[in-house]
Parts: structure tokens; C-alpha cells; sequence
């Protein structure tokens, strides 16, 4: 695992994107593992302006979202699938059928798990897989007690996931569904590189947890520490309580890998259209 840390949640949000293009341009075909919630539009906003600036090019990117709300048709304002087409899908040039997320309005919701994890290794498997944090140390709706080695299923949100949620449901609780379908701790573990974007104070004290912390299914993003090629890109208000500090600073400063990165572009977010 390496620890990246950057000055703002903006400059955070660039390095993602950046790394991103540059395995998308590598490999124009790559299968692409997402991740919704507040942290990640702004990555979305920049891979937007990339695709409108530097001709980026999703034409051939597969990719498959991390979960879905059990109950909302796609259509739903606050599915993920909503989400996906408002923040990135339908501002690139992605091909919509090469756009995967489980279906939580599904009849049979454990077929639609089976189905999901045959899709993805149809496809040969996630190149690279993108990541939040929740409140609660989850990765995906992976919450505490997840099974290391689960697989997508259906889970119940946490009191503290259903509370840090609720915003994005005009503020009620009550409106915040209970369920969701969500790939496994097992199945985000077998993407070939992951990249974990964290940013702000109130996520200091978990992101420390998940990175210096010992491995617990408490915090499942702890089993991160068991990935071969595990990035996890921070602002400085996150960065707060890690321990390491210095010696990440000092790996971002000199390790080769990073160099190209160690400029800033001059590059801006495409504004959202919530934010316009
Ligand atoms: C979303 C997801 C979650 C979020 C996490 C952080 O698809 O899988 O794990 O990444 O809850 O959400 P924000 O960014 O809203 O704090």
C-alpha cells in the first residue's frame, strides 16, 4: 500500500483522475471498478474536463460500479445508476452498454449478485478499481463484520451509512433505503490495482484506522493492507492522524513512479451541474 498525500481535496481529486486517464490510455479497453458518494464527483468533473480538453477517450472502457440501493429502479433519482449517468456517463463518450452496476430492483436479488460477479469476470476481471471510505470504515457497503472474503450480495446499511447518506435524501433518514447489493470485501481484493480516494477532517480518524490500524473485518477497509498494488490518495485535513506522515511524503517526493505527477497541470474541473 502506498499513502499519497496532497494539499487539497481538489489536488487529491486531480491525482486520481490523472492516474486514472493515464491506465485508460494505456489500455483503451480497460474494465474500470467505481464508486459513487460525495468524495468521488469531483474526480468524475475532472475526468469530464479531460475527456472535453485532452479528447480522453471512454469509447471502448467497460466498467461495473461498486453497489446499488436495494429497491431503486435506475430511473430513481438517488439510485447509483442515476448517479453514474449524471456525473460521468452521459458527459463522456462511454459506450452505455459497457456501463455495469447491479440492478437493485432486481426480482431475484441473489441471482443479480451471481450475475454481477460472472460479469465481471467475464470481462476478464477489474483493471482498476476505484474507492471511498465511509464513516464506518467500509469500502463499497461492505459494512463491519463483512466477511474478508465476500462476494457481491445484499447487505444491511449501518445506522452509521443509512446517517452519512441521508444528506443526499434531502436530509431524511427515514427516505434512506435499507439494503444494498454491493460487491465483496473477496471481489474488490481481486482487482488488479486499486485506488483509494479519501479527503476531509471528519474522515482523519477511520482513514488512520483502515491504513496503520490492524487488520479487523471491523474496518473492512483494512484488508487493503493485503492488496499488492493499493494507492490511497489523501488531502491533508484526512491525512491528519496517520502516523506516517513524513515517510509518505517523502515516498511521493522520490519514488520514480511519481514524478510525472509531481507537476501540477493546469487543468480545471468541468463544474457539476448541481454546483452550476
Ligand atoms: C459508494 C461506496 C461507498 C462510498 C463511501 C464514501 O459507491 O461504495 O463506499 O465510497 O461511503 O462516501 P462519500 O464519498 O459520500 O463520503
Amino acid at each position: 500500500m502506498e499513502v499519497i498525500i496532497q494539499p487539497t481535496a481538489d489536488a487529491a481529486a486531480l491525482l486520481v483522475a490523472r492516474l486514472i486517464a493515464k491506465h485508460l490510455r494505456a489500455k483503451p479497453s480497460l474494465v474500470l471498478g467505481l464508486a459513487t458518494g460525495r468524495t468521488m464527483e469531483r474526480v468524475y468533473e475532472y475526468l469530464t474536463e479531460m475527456h472535453r480538453r485532452e479528447k480522453l477517450d471512454f469509447s471502448l472502457c467497460r466498467t461495473f460500479n461498486l453497489d446499488e440501493y436495494v429497491g431503486l429502479p435506475p430511473n430513481d433519482p438517488h439510485s447509483y445508476r442515476y448517479y453514474m449517468d449524471r456525473h460521468l456517463f452521459s458527459r463522456v463518450n462511454i459506450d452505455r452498454r459497457n456501463t455495469h452496476l447491479p440492478n437493485g430492483a432486481a426480482r431475484d436479488l441473489a441471482a443479480e449478485c451471481r450475475h454481477y460477479e460472472e460479469l465481471i469476470r467475464d470481462c476478464g476481471g477489474i483493471d482498476l478499481q476505484l474507492l471511498g471510505i465511509g464513516a464506518d470504515g467500509h469500502i463499497g457497503f461492505n459494512e463491519p463484520l463483512s466477511a474478508l472474503r465476500s462476494r457481491t450480495r445484499e447487505k444491511a446499511l449501518t445506522p452509521a451509512t443509512i446517517r452519512q447518506n441521508a444528506p443526499l435524501f434531502g436530509g431524511k433518514i427515514s427516505a434512506v433505503p435499507r439494503r444494498a447489493l454491493t460487491m465483496g470485501v473477496g471481489t474488490i481484493l481481486e482487482a488488479r490495482r486499486i485506488l483509494m480516494l479519501v479527503t476531509g477532517a471528519e474522515k482523519a480518524t477511520i482513514l488512520a484506522k483502515a491504513v496503520e490500524g490492524p487488520m479487523t473485518a471491523m474496518v473492512t477497509a483494512t484488508a487493503l493492507q493485503l492488496h499488492p498494488d493499493c494507492k490511497v490518495i489523501v488531502d491533508e485535513a484526512a491525512a491528519k492522524r496517520l502516523r506516517g506522515k513524513a515517510y509518505y511524503r517523502w515516498i511521493f517526493k522520490n519514488e520514480p513512479e511519481w514524478q510525472e505527477f509531481r507537476a501540477a497541470p493546469s487543468i480545471r474541473r468541468a463544474r457539476s451541474r448541481r454546483s452550476r
